[in-house]
């Protein structure tokens, strides 16, 4: 995989105060620890208008809902196959 994956992480203020405020740090850590810095881009996101069922993350365009640092890791390793 040559392209870059779109990680976009909801800061919102009901995301970011359901956990989402880890969230950033909880990827970083992740591509650091991966060498991962090549193949990412992270970015944080106004609401994405989606707050009941947050914390909320895009992947590609892709919402993903319930996040916490164990999902998130989950879809790390599965986006990266590691
Ligand atoms: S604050 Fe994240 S979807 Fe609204």
């Amino acid at each position: 995989m040559s392209e870059r994956v779109e990680f976009e992480v909801c800061l919102g203020s009901s995301c970011f105060s359901r956990g989402n405020k880890n969230m950033l740090k909880v990827i970083e850590d992740f591509i650091k620890e991966n060498n991962l810095s090549e193949r990412v881009n992270l970015n944080g996101s106004h609401c994405l208008g989606n707050c009941v069922k947050g914390p909320n993350i895009k992947v590609n365009g892709k919402l993903h809902s319930g996040i916490d640092r164990f999902k998130i890791t989950g879809i790390l390793r599965n986006t990266f196959d590691i």
